[in-house]
């Protein structure tokens, strides 16, 4: 098996040399199941990067460069794992920053994971036995750990704790799956959209702690507030695209169906009839229940459908009384007590909120209770 440690650089002159002659002499050799090889991926760097690594070349035969014109941190990495794989036959691929930031001593643990099957190996600084460095200011430190935070809860996956980090192994495989969605990110937020593409496709991750070093030769090329930006957009969008495109937005799809269904009704009943509006609203209502329950049914949790006439009347009634004490106990309950409480003032307000509430119990009753999973 072949390893590639891809290992970007814009002015990196005064680390580069250090690093390649780190993992040649001391990292490599404990390497005992994979070729180590070495891909720079420099963007032309004027401070001579080039020329420093041209001459390590010609020192050591498993290196390798790749130059080309600067388009960002993503773009550099996607044309550098392109080249790992088509030029050097990598399997591994190692993501890796030029300065430091990255303990190299750890590189084995990472192919040792991928050895026991994981798929997307990551370095991560906010597990036990990781950090971020001690000598960054007060601001970076509060940015890094709280972004972090952010992302953390918003993604909620568990064992994955450090998303944007730039110290990783994965397996070619990864790569080439995913490749075609790295194009929309250039700049930093790669890092988290290759890494969450990966987990939605289901690869295997796991995490290396490492303690993170502040460079000592040349400047952070991050675009500080442009970067936090895009990145926690990106996060936010990706989120609620889940949580819409999931179970929660079919069944607002299908409430918002039954909702138009009990209106039209109610008109119709209204007008052409000498029913109590009370119970012409009441009646519309079980005919959009009736709707909202097979489309549920079919569509929002298709996978927990129920397969028998039986279950299916079964899980019917439960949709009923639920639904309806959902109308009434709930959302009239609480507009009532609302009145009570605060006066005739907000009427709209009430409902609202009702609604809000509304929406929330039934869902929580239909994924919990009518739809739940069946225990394995
Ligand atoms: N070829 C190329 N082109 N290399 C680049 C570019 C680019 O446009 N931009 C940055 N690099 C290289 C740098 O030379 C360095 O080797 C590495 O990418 C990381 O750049 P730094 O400028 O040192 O980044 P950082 O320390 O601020 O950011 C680190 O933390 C981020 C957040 O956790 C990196 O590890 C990032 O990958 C990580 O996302
Ligand atoms: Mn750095």
């Amino acid at each position: 098996m072949n390893a590639t440690v891809v290992i970007p650089t814009y002015n990196e002159k005064g680390n580069v040399e250090r690093l390649i002659e780190i993992l040649e002499k001391d990292i490599f050799p404990q390497v005992k199941n994979y070729n180590m090889n070495i891909l720079v991926v420099d963007d032309n760097s004027p401070d001579g990067t080039q020329e420093v690594v041209r001459d390590l070349i010609k020192k050591y035969k498993n290196i390798e460069i790749s130059v080309g014109t600067k388009r960002g941190l993503g773009a550099a990495y996607v044309r550098g794992m392109n080249h790992a794989i088509e030029n050097m036959n990598a399997d591994i691929l190692f993501e890796m920053d030029a300065d430091f930031f990255h303990d190299p001593n750890k590189i084995p643990e990472f192919l040792e994971k991928i050895d026991k099957g994981f798929d997307f190996v990551i370095g991560t600084r906010y597990s036990q036995g990781g950090s971020i460095p001690k000598d960054w200011g007060l601001h970076r430190k509060i940015m890094s750990v709280w972004g972090n935070i952010f992302i953390k809860l918003l993604f909620g996956r568990e064992g994955i704790n450090d998303w944007t980090g730039g110290y990783r192994a994965v397996k070619k495989e990864v790569f080439l799956k995913e490749r075609d969605k790295l194009g929309a990110f250039t700049g930093y937020t790669f890092q988290v959209g290759f890494l969450w593409n990966a987990v939605k496709d289901g690869f295997k991750v796991a995490e290396v702690p490492f303690n993170a070093e502040d460079r000592t030769h040349g400047k952070s090329k991050i675009p500080g507030f442009q970067t936090i930006i895009r990145t926690l957009s990106f996060v936010i969008k990706v989120r609620i695209l889940e949580v819409v495109s999931g179970s929660f937005g079919k069944f607002l799809v299908v409430g918002g169906i039954g909702f138009t269904l009990q209106f039209v009704i109610y008109w119709y009943l209204a007008h052409n009839t000498n029913l109590l509006l009370g119970v012409a609203s009441w009646l519309a209502a079980q005919l959009a229940i009736f709707s909202n329950y097979n489309l549920n049914n079919l569509w929002t949790f298709r996978e927990r459908r129920a397969h028998s006439f039986l279950s299916y009347l079964i899980k019917m009634s439960g949709f009923f009384i639920s639904s309806n004490i959902g109308v009434i106990v709930i959302q009239s309950g609480i507009v009532q007590l609302s009145e009570f409480l605060f006066g005739r003032k907000y009427p709209l307000v009430y409902f609202v909120v009702a609604t809000g509430v509304l929406l929330l119990y039934n869902f929580t009753m239909y994924s919990k209770v009518i739809w739940r999973r069946k225990p394995r």
